[in-house]
Parts: C-alpha cells; sequence; structure tokens
C-alpha cells in the first residue's frame, strides 16, 4: 500500500473532490487519475482534515505532484504540518531532495514554501492552461533534503 495515513486516509474520489475545489481555475484531475497515481509503488500521500499532500519518488527525489486544501480548512496550519511530515519522510527514505512547481500567481502556495526554505530553480513559461484561456508560468523550486533525517 503506497499511501501513507495522516489523520485518515482519503480515497482517490474525496482527492479529486478537494482538487476540484482547490485549483478552480484548471482543469480538475479525475478519481481515475488519482486511483492511477496512488496504485503506484513510488507514490507518497499524506492528508489530515480536507487537505492532502501528493507526490511520487523519482530516483531520489520527491516530487511533490500536488498539494491541495479545500477552502474551509485553510490558514489552520494543516498544509505546514502535512509538508513537515512529508518531508520528514523523504528524508527518511533516503530522499536528497524534493521538487515542486507553483504557478507564479499563487501567492499562498509560494509563502507556504518560502517558510521551508524552498528555492527557485527554474521557470516554464506559460505552463499552466487556465479555464479562461489564460496561462501562466511555472515556477520550479527544490529543496535539499538530508538523508535519514
Ligand atoms: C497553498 C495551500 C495548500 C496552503 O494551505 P493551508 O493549510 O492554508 O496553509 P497553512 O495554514 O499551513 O499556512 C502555511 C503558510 O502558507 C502561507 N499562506 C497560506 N495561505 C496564505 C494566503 N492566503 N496568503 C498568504 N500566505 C498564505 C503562509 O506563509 C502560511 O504561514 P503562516 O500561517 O505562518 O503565515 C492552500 O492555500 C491551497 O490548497 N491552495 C489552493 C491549491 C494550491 O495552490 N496548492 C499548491 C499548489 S503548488
Amino acid at each position: 500500500m503506497p499511501i501513507l495515513s495522516g489523520d485518515y486516509i482519503l480515497s482517490a474520489h474525496e482527492m479529486a473532490g478537494i482538487h476540484e475545489q482547490a485549483f478552480a481555475d484548471e482543469r480538475p484531475w479525475t478519481s481515475e487519475e488519482f486511483e492511477n497515481l496512488i496504485s503506484q509503488s513510488n507514490t507518497r500521500s499524506l492528508s489530515v482534515a480536507r487537505c492532502f499532500v501528493l507526490g511520487r519518488f523519482v530516483l531520489g527525489e520527491l516530487e511533490i505532484l500536488t498539494f491541495a486544501c479545500a477552502p474551509l480548512d485553510r490558514r489552520q496550519g494543516h498544509a505546514s504540518a502535512l509538508l513537515l511530515k512529508f518531508l520528514e519522510m523523504a528524508s527518511k527514505e533516503g530522499g536528497h531532495s524534493a521538487f515542486l512547481e507553483v504557478a507564479s500567481d499563487n501567492l499562498a502556495a509560494i509563502a507556504l514554501y518560502n517558510k521551508f526554505a524552498f528555492e527557485q530553480v527554474g521557470c516554464r513559461t506559460d505552463y499552466y492552461k487556465r479555464r479562461d484561456g489564460t496561462c501562466c508560468d511555472a515556477l520550479t523550486l527544490q529543496k535539499h533534503l538530508i538523508i535519514g533525517q
């Protein structure tokens, strides 16, 4: 079972529902897409309340694929608690770094990742296609981990 539980384990259907609420201006990921991801042995996820983080290990790097809190569950420290635990878990599993993409106009998420000392390593121009037809750059962020801690 690749999913690590937080307070409880979310189903693919629940993840899809939270994702749709959290990313209102982007194409929502379907339950099938989540099902496919969580069935893979290198996938990891943690959740608390209606907030979850999902990532996968590739060659010792934890790639954070998505991170979402339902609107009513925000600003209660859930994302911070999950990210702390997720990075600790990655280190303990031998991960040497964490990597993610974030929209350049997503100030809340950028503030969260700054708090955890992620550093910008790149920018993908017009990477995100919004439902209204506009585009937004993706910043690529990375954080080195101390293996085993
Ligand atoms: C980004 C997100 C996961 C943060 O979840 P959260 O549980 O509200 O975050 P926390 O309460 O743990 O806050 C952690 C830090 O994030 C930053 N932050 C969170 N929401 C913020 C906001 N609305 N404005 C500015 N900073 C914000 C702050 O630095 C905060 O630290 P502080 O409380 O000490 O000021 C949530 O806003 C969300 O789901 N957003 C939509 C989906 C998304 O953007 N996901 C990330 C994609 S890369």
